[in-house]
């Protein structure tokens, strides 16, 4: 989890591309729950916790169980700035996508499963609000979005919009975690420029194809590019340590 330097927690730290507060509230209650387990106090780490948290809630909402390879420590720091360089943006294309992800060691096909988690949770209006005023198919950076989809995506999101304004990333079924989103896609209905792109970049197409058709498919793949997110930057010795509390290093 990430922290301000001032020692304020990631929801507040302007990074942009964080944990909700709701998010990093849960995180906080599990790990005091850890911590106040007779005998448990110092042995789970926040990046564990946030790890089985993932799983647990892509089960609860009706998606694959699977185990998680725990043992990660937590990071000794924080830095605001490389942020925006190790996460991939809302208006990236295949070739953006495909090259960060590839750099983390995924191919394609982990790329396109891992996106599949968009079959749940939100976005704000800002993420997207450019490809829904400035439509126009043949923009390079904007794959097209069917239209009926698109005109209510503006009520969502009027030219004023408010910042906290979300619209559901999977418009069909938002709170299960199932194969919807890919379906989407085939119909123009991927909300952020970098949803709709692996259907309408020919590369990417059978796939999304694939994990639209087959729902097994889609879950297997999910599973397993989930087990290498885990593995990345993996801290076990001296560079990280068991934080007490989620949000600041000890
Ligand atoms: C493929 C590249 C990806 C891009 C460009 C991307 C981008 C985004 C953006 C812009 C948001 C909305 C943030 C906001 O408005 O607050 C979001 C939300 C979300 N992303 Fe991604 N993401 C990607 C991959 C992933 C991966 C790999 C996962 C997990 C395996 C994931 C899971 C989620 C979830 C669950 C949400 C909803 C969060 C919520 O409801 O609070 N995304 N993503």
């Amino acid at each position: 989890m990430l922290m301000a330097p001032n020692g304020d927690d990631e929801s507040h730290s302007g990074a942009d591309a964080t944990l909700s507060p709701d998010a990093v509230d849960a995180i906080n209650k599990a790990k005091a729950a850890v911590e106040a387990l007779p005998g448990c106090a110092g042995k789970v780490s926040c990046a564990d916790i946030l790890a089985m948290a993932a799983r647990d809630v892509v089960s609860l909402l009706g998606g694959p169980n699977y185990a998680v390879e725990l043992g990660r420590l937590d990071g000794k720091t924080f830095n605001r700035a490389i942020v925006k360089h190790v996460l991939p943006g809302p208006g990236f294309n295949l070739d953006q996508l495909n090259s960060l992800f590839a750099q983390n060691g995924f191919t394609q096909t982990d790329m396109i499963a891992l996106s599949g988690a968009h079959t749940i949770g939100v976005t704000h209006c800002d993420k997207f609000v450019r490809r829904i005023y400035t439509f126009k198919q043949h923009l390079p950076w904007n794959p097209p979005m069917n239209l009926e989809y698109l005109r209510s995506l503006r009520r969502v999101c009027p030219i004023n919009y408010s910042p906290t304004a979300i619209a559901m990333l999977d418009a069909s079924t938002p709170r299960v975690f199932d194969n919807a989103y890919f379906n989407n896609l085939r119909y123009n209905k991927g909300l952020l420029a970098s949803d709709q792109v692996l259907f309408t970049d020919r590369r990417s197409r059978p796939t999304v194809n694939l994990f639209a058709a087959n729902s097994t498919a889609f879950q297997e793949a999910f599973v397993a590019a989930m087990a290498k997110l885990g593995r990345i930057g993996l801290k076990t010795g001296s560079d990280g340590e068991i934080r007490r509390v989620c949000t600041a290093v000890n």
